[in-house]
């Protein structure tokens, strides 16, 4: 049996959702929640907001404290992880590795051994397209170079090396999902993206569109791409809540399989900015910065396997629904979850 966007139905999942309280992992626990499975979120709210997290559902604590999940675990009779937990901006890691190799390679690790002693079987953790070789042509398959610029990819490729491996000798079964650039926000308005330090394109874009930033920078704009700027590919997180879902109980070709998620389709920031003028209907001053480091030109996904594995395929990631979801999420909530915009204010 399958429910209405084709995920099978039949199994009663019972789901820890580590990062829980972050853009991604609520998107995930929400979706789990509304396909009447039990989910809760564990998270230590360094960058997670708890206002996205359903009341009574989250558990505040770090992922690497292994004796307290694995407790957490079995008083929640958790048989499977969504693993979502951890530091995630590619310039934050350049200026401390030491950190991000601790949250996202000790984390992981603490994430696998709990589930051993707790006896969950199954994990989905979230990877990215940080973990291949800077310059592959696109698009980029799950089998092209794995070769990380930055110690945020390194820490993420060490953490899926890490589960393969215990994979293998414990039994496990994990599916590592590699997410370009998750995007967009809940089709209810109620939740999107909200960090206090927003370094993602669309988020300051949008706060540009706002007014609340007064221009936005373009990180080089000599790249090798049609119009000269970085090209990535933007996918909901509707969809990716989807992917996870199907993760969960799609038959596993191994014990380890990393599957690419993206819409299959490149967006260039040039590109980006024209298609939030037009769904915004505002003026975004725009200046051209120096290209970051770690920064690779082009970054698409080849998607097919994701299709074959997990049956998955997006549908809500053409860029102007994106825009539109995150656009309404924004200009609705400026601050974040701590206060919503009131009405007749130049945001709304
Ligand atoms: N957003 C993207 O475009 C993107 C792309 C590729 C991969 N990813 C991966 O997806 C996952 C989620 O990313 P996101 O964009 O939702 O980021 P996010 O920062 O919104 O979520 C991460 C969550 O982990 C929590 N966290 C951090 N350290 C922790 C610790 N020690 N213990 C417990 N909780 C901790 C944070 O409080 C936060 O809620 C990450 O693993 C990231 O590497 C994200």
């Amino acid at each position: 049996m399958h429910s209405d966007d084709g995920v099978p139905s039949g199994a009663h999942l019972r789901v820890l959702v580590t990062g829980g309280a972050g853009y991604v992992g609520s998107a995930c626990l929400r979706a789990l929640l509304k396909a009447g499975h039990e989910a809760w979120a564990l998270d230590d709210l360094s960058a997670g907001n708890a206002a996205a997290v359903p009341d009574g559902r989250l558990f505040e604590g770090d992922v690497r404290e292994c004796a307290w999940m694995t407790g957490l675990m079995q008083r929640l009779r958790v048989n499977a992880v969504i693993h979502a937990a951890a530091l995630a901006s590619v310039p934050e890691s350049l200026e401390n590795p030491g950190g991000y190799w601790s949250v996202n390679l000790d984390g992981t690790r603490a994430v696998l051994e709990a589930m051993t002693a707790a006896g969950a079987a199954r994990l989905v953790m979230s990877s990215t397209a940080a973990v291949y070789r800077s310059g592959l042509t696109a698009p980029i398959r799950e089998d092209d170079p794995l070769d990380p610029e930055t110690p945020y990819g390194a820490s993420k490729l060490a953490a899926e090396l890490a589960a393969r491996d215990h994979a293998r000798r414990h039994g496990l079964q994990v599916m590592a999902l590699r997410y370009f650039n998750a995007a967009g926000a809940d089709a209810d308005g109620l939740h999107g993206e909200a960090r206090a330090h927003e370094t993602h394109v669309i988020p300051l874009l949008l706060d540009t569109a706002l007014g609340r930033r007064p221009i936005f920078e373009v990180f080089g704009t000599r790249w090798p791409t049609p119009d000269g700027a970085c090209v990535r590919d933007y996918v909901s997180i509707t969809d990716l809540a989807r992917a996870h879902r199907l993760a969960l109980t799609a038959p596993a070709p191994a014990p380890f399989t990393a599957c690419n998620l993206g819409a299959g389709a490149g967006v260039s920031v040039l590109e980006l900015v024209d298609a939030v003028r037009a769904i915004t209907g505002r003026s975004v001053s725009v200046r051209e910065a120096a290209p970051r480091p770690g920064d690779p030109a082009v970054l698409v996904a080849d998607i097919s396997r994701a299709h074959a594995v997990l049956g998955w395929r997006p549908g809500h990631s053409a860029l102007p629904d994106i825009l539109a979801s995150a656009w309404a999420w924004r200009r609705s909530h400026p601050n974040g979850y701590d206060a919503p915009a009131p009405a007749g204010t130049g945001a709304s």
